[in-house]
């Protein structure tokens, strides 16, 4: 059985789970790992833990989201005493935990977007699922139940996730297809971006949406340069598929990974388990494990969590 590398934090269409899987499909070492849909990174943090590449670059078009993890990885005791003054304060405000939230929010979007702010709204929002409003506000509600991770939970993560990518690791918060641009042969560029349901339009789940074609033209920037890719983009669930296809001209394989039982299914009373679409580059095809290692891999890895779709 093999466990989960550290994380930092509960993201919307967080790769964590599936990161074991996913791993499969790169090279053992390699240059340098590139994510220009990082999000909470888990993919990132995964292959360091692994010691995969040389050198990483996180990016995401979300700036406060990627100067979180750029503040643990860079100066982890900094951040947590942060964070620990943020949470904190929720126990000792006058009209409750609620308000504090609300206050934590507005000042968020007031501009004050620090690390431990953001953490904060993550670590307390319902379901760790940001939602944008059409002014790029961040209005999700808080999750009334819960306080948060707690500074003392969250210290021995942060320490670890620094401890792996510290002076290793470069960060952005730049469009895709500026990072396209700045990759080079001997690259490894893992892609997650938004899914496609809400293609062509803005994503409330996210700061941004990401329109199909336009995706799946720049992809052929990286397939000019020479540059191996993995994108995980959509999926099946319940015999359903979701989502197009990549064009075939790309001439990337795509392998569809168990990402557990369905959560919603789960809850109307039925077992269908969802599958994630991983589209494998010319490059690295050579490399996949054949059929019957991934299906022996696959048994022995590790579920804890119902996929949330
Ligand atoms: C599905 S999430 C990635 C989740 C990530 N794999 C993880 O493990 O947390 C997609 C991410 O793409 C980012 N994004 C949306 N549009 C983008 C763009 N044009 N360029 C770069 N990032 C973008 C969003 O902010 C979001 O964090």
């Amino acid at each position: 059985m093999r466990l989960a590398a550290p994380h930092i934090v509960q993201y919307q269409g967080s790769k964590r789970i599936l990161a074991p899987q996913i791993l499969r499909y790169m090279p053992k070492r390699f240059n340098r790992m590139v994510e220009p849909f990082a999000g909470s990174a888990a993919m990132t943090i995964a292959a360091a833990s692994e010691m995969r590449a040389g050198a990483y670059l996180v990016n995401d078009l979300n700036g406060p989201l990627v100067g979180l993890i750029e503040a643990v990885v860079a100066n982890p005791d900094g951040f947590l005493r942060d964070y620990a003054a943020v949470w904190e304060g929720q126990f000792s405000f006058p009209d409750g935990h609620l308000a504090h939230f609300y206050k934590i929010r507005d000042e968020f979007n007031a501009g004050d977007t620090r690390p431990a702010n953001m953490y904060y709204l993550l670590a307390r929002c319902v379901k760790g699922s940001v939602r944008y409003g059409r002014n790029g506000n961040f209005n999700q509600s808080p999750d009334k139940r819960r306080h948060g991770t707690s500074p003392s939970k969250l210290a021995k993560n942060v320490k670890c996730v620094s401890a792996l990518l510290r002076g290793i690791a470069q960060f952005s918060a730049i469009d895709y297809r500026e990072v396209f641009d700045r990759t080079a042969p001997g690259d490894v560029v893992y892609m997650d971006p938004p899914y496609q349901g809400v293609s062509d339009v803005r994503d409330c789940r996210y700061l941004s949406g990401v329109s199909f074609n336009e995706f799946a033209d720049s992809l052929e920037v990286l397939n000019r340069k020479g540059v191996d890719f993995l994108i995980s983009y959509d999926g099946a669930c319940g015999g359903r598929e979701y989502g197009q296809d990549l064009p075939e001209g790309l001439g990337c394989r795509k392998v569809m990974l168990k990402a557990g039982l369905s959560s919603q299914a789960l809850l109307l009373g039925r077992k269908s388990v969802t599958y994630e679409a991983l589209y494998v580059s010319k490059g690295l095809i050579p490399l996949m494990p054949t059929v019957k290692a991934e299906k022996a891999a696959q048994e022995s890895d590790f579920f804890p969590e119902a996929a949330s779709w």
